[in-house]
């Protein structure tokens, strides 16, 4: 059993977190979010995320998982202290470290024995590592030793406490042989492969990992554009793909691209990091291009459909930027409502989980309501939006869909229904190529 320390309790955090405290090892959560960290003592999760209040309440009872906001008592018996927080874009597309820095400042100064950092934040490579290592050797008093490991997280939100339990891999870079020895043994129960190699290659798996997720997902979406000129259906496309070992059918789904809190900046900080170093990546570059038209495409087939769209009423089903999360971090739907109320549509918008995260980022529209559930969102809508993949959206009586609209125009965005069977409904069913 190891006395662990997880500093910033998000998503991340929580999670890998919780998932220790459930494999037997001492953890205590610290975060500089006061409401959160009152929020979690009393076991509540101040986000959406499947299974994992059960593993966070049961491991508070059992006295295993605890949170804290004073670094001091959650470093004093640490043998190791993950960083999870936060590594967003900064306005030059860079990775912001400031909340890096500041952690690892943090253990500087309240570190009384010698300990293994853990670095799960994503930060790129090119040096990152290198300059954590500097801040914790040149503000530690030399009797502490703390060895950097950087450990990235490849879980999935929506999915994260199976992933944590189930990883495809765990990729443990450092230094000191020692130390990463220690930190894969954390996972050996796990069964899992498991990559010791260098910093900076672990740093550069997650986001090559990163990178080429979104080159598939702006690959299917760049071919969708060609056939949708040339009378090719998408989906039997992808799939006819997928069953190819070497391609594999996940990440081929064409639509409005991707969001959330990891493609976009860590595409960005991979382009912006490359050219830093002298590179200029072209396909980075065009990945990025294609995600963002992709939205606009979205807008130009609802304005063609409804030939303006000034006081339209449309029905935007999904704001979270994939199902099973109420992330809306990035979310297409936030920037489609965006687009559509600058056009002067009435947007009525319904999300299962998200309202709430959204109501908090998205600036108030005069022509935006939320609604209770999906019935009212779609009440007198002149065209539906599908704009994130959530089952209860293709399990709708959408016969009384039908009836309930004001038109009948459905952009799939999401690729969840079929083509046939909408059409077959009396829907002008919009979606790419199909
Ligand atoms: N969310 C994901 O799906 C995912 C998956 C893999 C990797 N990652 C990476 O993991 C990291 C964390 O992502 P996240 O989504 O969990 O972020 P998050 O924003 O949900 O959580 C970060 C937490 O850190 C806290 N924090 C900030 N500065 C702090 C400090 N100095 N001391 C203590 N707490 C502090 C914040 O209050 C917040 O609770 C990022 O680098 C991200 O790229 C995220």
């Amino acid at each position: 059993m190891k006395q662990i320390g997880i500093i910033g309790v998000g998503y991340v955090g929580l999670t890998t977190a919780a998932c220790l405290a459930e494999m037997g090892h001492q953890v205590i959560g610290i975060d500089t979010d006061r409401q959160k960290v009152a929020l979690l003592g009393q076991g509540q999760i101040p986000f959406s995320e499947p299974q994992l209040p059960e593993l966070v309440e049961r491991n508070l009872r059992a006295g295993s998982l605890s949170f804290t906001t004073h670094y001091s008592e959650a470093l004093r018996d640490a043998d190791m202290v993950f960083i999870c927080v936060g590594t967003p874009s900064s306005p030059s597309g860079h990775a912001d470290l400031s909340q890096v820095e500041a952690a690892a400042r943090q253990i500087a100064r309240f570190a009384t024995r010698s300990l293994i950092v853990v670095l799960k934040s994503t930060v790129p490579p090119g040096g990152n590592a290198e300059w954590l290592a500097d801040i914790l050797q040149a503000n530690l008093p030399s009797t502490i030793k703390a060895p950097l490991v950087v450990n990235p997280e490849f879980l999935r939100e929506g999915s994260a406490v199976y992933d944590c339990f189930h990883p495809d891999r765990v990729v443990v870079g450092a230094w000191d042989t020692a130390a990463a020895e220690e930190v894969a043994g954390l996972y050996v129960p796990l069964q899992c492969p498991i990559l010791l190699t260098d910093p900076a290659s672990a740093q550069m798996t997650k986001y090559a990992s990163n990178a080429f997720l979104a080159t598939k997902i702006s690959f299917i979406n760049e071919i969708a554009r060609v056939a949708e000129r040339i009378g090719a259906n998408i989906h039997a496309v992808a799939q006819g793909m997928g069953f190819d070992g070497r391609i594999g059918a996940e990440f081929l789904e064409s639509g409005l691209g991707y969001g959330g809190s990891c493609f976009p900046k860590d595409v960005l900080a991979l382009s912006a990091i490359a050219e830093q170093h002298g590179y200029s990546s072209q396909l980075l570059q065009a990945v990025m291009e294609i995600n963002a038209t992709q939205r606009e495409w979205a807008v130009l087939k609802l304005e063609q459909a409804l030939v303006s769209l000034q006081d339209k009423a449309i029905c935007v089903l999904g704001l979270a930027f994939k199902p099973d999360t109420d992330d809306v971090r990035e979310a297409p739907a936030l920037e489609l409502i965006n687009m559509l109320c600058q056009r002067g549509a009435q947007v009525q918008a319904y999300d299962p989980v998200a309202i709430p995260t959204a109501q908090k980022v998205l600036p108030p529209h005069a022509g935006l309501r939320y609604c209770g559930d999906a019935y009212e969102a779609i009440q007198g809508s002149d065209a539906i939006l599908i704009a994130t993949h959530w089952p209860e959206f293709r399990s709708l009586d959408w016969d009384r869909v039908r009836s309930t609209m004001a038109g009948s125009t459905v952009l799939d965005g999401r690729g969840l229904l079929s083509s046939d069977q909408m059409r077959t409904l009396g829907f002008e069913y919009l979606a790419f190529a199909s």
